[in-house]
């Protein structure tokens, strides 16, 4: 989720960068860096964390103006200043977004040929590609050109040389890269927010299109290095709609990225092999018992991982609000793992549940998306999800990345402590590589939810009820309805209503029943029999088909195996949370009274 901008024209670029990068925080980074031609000699500046720290370090009225930016979200090599964009080797220095998947062999190739490298990143073996073709070919196009056709992956490229100080080249495949022009002159950028405060007309690069782009010019060649026109394109809408990318709202930009999110947070830790998930997660064997302590949506995902590790991995797990157990007697000790888990890692509450477990010398796990945030600096240990920025209040990608997060450290538990064989894994391994096309044809049933969500909105109290894991995304979907849509919605535990709720139904009360845990689903059809003798209207959310009709809606969620169900049972609750929130006309992304950090106790 790197972010692009460049800039060559009449003004000075270094300011033009900066607001560039700004624009593009949204997409998610660890670092930033530019490099821009000052006296003729290329400069580079990067800094690990914030844009700001690059901004304090730069003066923005340096007498420039041609120049790289880059946000970077860390995939190959850690966080850290020499891993950060823009690169050089030999006379070029690039920044770059997306993968090259082919960089090991061509790192070798290169080493042999007396190039040596100081970051871990893909990138550089990208920029000493082309500049190993630059010394055969004597002519930057053409090496750019070879470099096209040997660099594998996915790849978006802006590229100055030494030689060439007066145009920056761009190139892409598959990443997306935009050309601006404006009549101070020519921009680079990953996307149309970037460059909206100077110009809103821009040419879309086709895959493996190369632009050359001057102060007054820009120019474009095909794959065969033959000169073509392109047609310029005008952006209607605002710096919002942009960085909304078409989407109406954040929330369902958010929720579409899913497929997305969750094959970059496996891939992160799993290549198709136990032995992955061993290297990474071995250190987490040991612990004989769990704390999960969260709030908000991420203590809903704590919830999904006590169901899913204590029934596979058989360990005991304590899952508690952040708020609370700050508070109250602790029953840990060298044998417990206490697992923090926070969307921005600066959640005030789970924070001070983080130190009270590291003075009282417990050893301790933080599951963050912010990269560099409060707790994952301090827990000893961090297993970053990969979802990106996350711009909504109300969380849904970041939920649905620790959800998974929590099925590979149950299925490796398991897995360690022989509850799960070879043959469980298989099967599960089966499943995990269909769960981002799984994921996105849930999505694509929105108008499914979106029809049920017409018959509710109206509503001012909905429940949720299930059993076990049910019971937990229950929770979740409940929340996520009450925080947008400001109707009262309550998760009960099914076979808890006769105990006081069933109290609270009447003719018409909209119950959600969620019903996919094969060993408690008849439990759970009893109690919506139940509810529905006492008139309830029922929306049953199941993975399982019904000969008889004991529900007056349904929504069917894609069977996969028990350890990953609840990734795609949440999606329907979240769409349709969403649509009634819409219906209703409330402030979707940003919900009142409500922020996305709270770093206030
Ligand atoms: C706020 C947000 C929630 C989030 C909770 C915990 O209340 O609105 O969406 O679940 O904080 O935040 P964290 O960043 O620690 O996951």
């Amino acid at each position: 989720m790197c972010g692009i901008i460049g800039y060559i024209g009449k003004e000075k670029c270094l300011p033009k960068i900066i607001h560039g990068l700004e624009c593009l925080e949204y997409r998610g980074y660890d670092s930033a860096g530019v490099a821009y031609i000052n006296n003729k000699n290329i400069i580079i500046n990067k800094e690990k964390g914030k844009i700001i720290n690059l901004k304090n370090n730069l003066n923005l009225e340096n007498e420039s103006y041609i120049g790289i930016g880059h946000t970077r979200w860390a995939t190959h090599g850690e966080a850290n200043k020499i891993n950060a964009h823009p690169h050089q080797v030999g006379k070029f220095t690039i920044v770059h977004n997306g993968i090259i998947e082919n960089y090991s062999e061509l790192k070798k190739m290169l080493e042999k040929n007396k190039y040596s490298f100081k970051s871990e990143t893909d990138t550089e073996i990208a920029c000493a590609l082309i500049d190993y073709l630059y010394n055969k070919e004597k002519d930057i196009l053409k090496a750019i050109e070879k470099a096209l056709k040997t660099l594998e992956g996915s790849y978006a490229l802006g590229i100055i040389c030494s030689d060439d100080l007066e145009h920056i080249y761009a190139v892409k495949k598959t990443s997306p890269l935009i050309i601006a022009s404006s009549k101070f002159g020519n921009f680079i950028a990953s996307d149309v927010p970037a460059i909206l405060e100077f110009t809103n007309k821009y040419y879309l690069l086709n895959d493996a299109e190369i632009c050359i782009l001057s102060t007054d010019k820009l120019e474009f060649y095909n794959q065969d290095l033959k000169n073509i026109k392109k047609q310029i394109k005008t952006f209607e809408g605002t710096y919002e709609s942009a960085a909304k990318g078409g989407y109406e709202h954040f929330m369902l930009k958010e929720i579409n990225e899913q497929d997305k999110v969750f094959k970059d947070t496996i891939n992160y830790y799993f290549d198709g092999t136990i032995k992955s998930l061993e290297k990474n997660f071995i250190g987490f064997s040991k612990f004989k018992k769990i704390d999960i302590i969260a709030c908000g949506s991420a203590y809903h995902t704590g919830l999904i991982g006590k169901s899913l590790i204590e029934k596979y991995a058989n360990i005991p797990v304590n899952v508690e609000i952040a708020s609370e157990y700050r508070y109250k007697k602790s029953f840990y000790d060298k044998k417990t793992l206490v697992i923090l888990v926070s969307q921005s890692g600066e959640t005030a509450d789970t924070l001070a549940a983080l130190k009270k477990a590291k003075e009282d010398g417990i050893k301790t796990l933080a599951i963050v998306n912010v990269i560099g945030s409060t707790i994952a600096r301090e827990a000893d240990e961090v297993i970053y999800i990969k979802a990106g920025c996350e711009i909504a209040v109300a969380t849904t990608k970041a939920y649905l990345a620790q959800v998974a997060i929590f099925s590979l450290l149950a299925i490796y538990l398991g897995y360690h402590n022989k509850l799960i064989d070879n043959d469980d894994l298989k099967e599960i391994f089966k499943e995990l590589n269909k769960m981002p096309s799984l994921i996105k044809k849930t999505i694509s049933k929105a108008n499914n939810y979106y029809d049920i969500a017409e018959k509710i909105y109206k509503n001012n109290q909905i429940f949720f009820i299930g059993r076990g894991i049910d019971y937990a995304l229950c929770m979740e979907a409940s929340l996520k309805l009450k925080e947008i849509s400001y109707i009262n919605s309550v998760a009960y535990q099914a076979g808890e209503l006769k105990h006081g709720t069933i109290s609270l139904i009447e003719k018409n009360r909209v119950v959600i029943a969620i019903a996919t845990d094969e060993e408690l689903i008849n439990k759970t059809i009893s109690n919506i029999k139940e509810v529905k003798a006492r008139g309830a209207h029922v929306i049953l959310v199941t993975n399982t088909n019904f000969a008889e009709k004991f529900y007056d809606d349904l929504i069917i969620v894609q069977k996969t195996h028990p350890i990953l169900q609840p990734i795609l049972t949440i999606i329907p609750m979240q769409l349709l949370a969403y649509k009634v929130a819409k219906n209703k006309g409330c402030d979707i992304d940003k919900p009142r009274n409500l922020a996305k950090s709270v770093t206030v106790e």
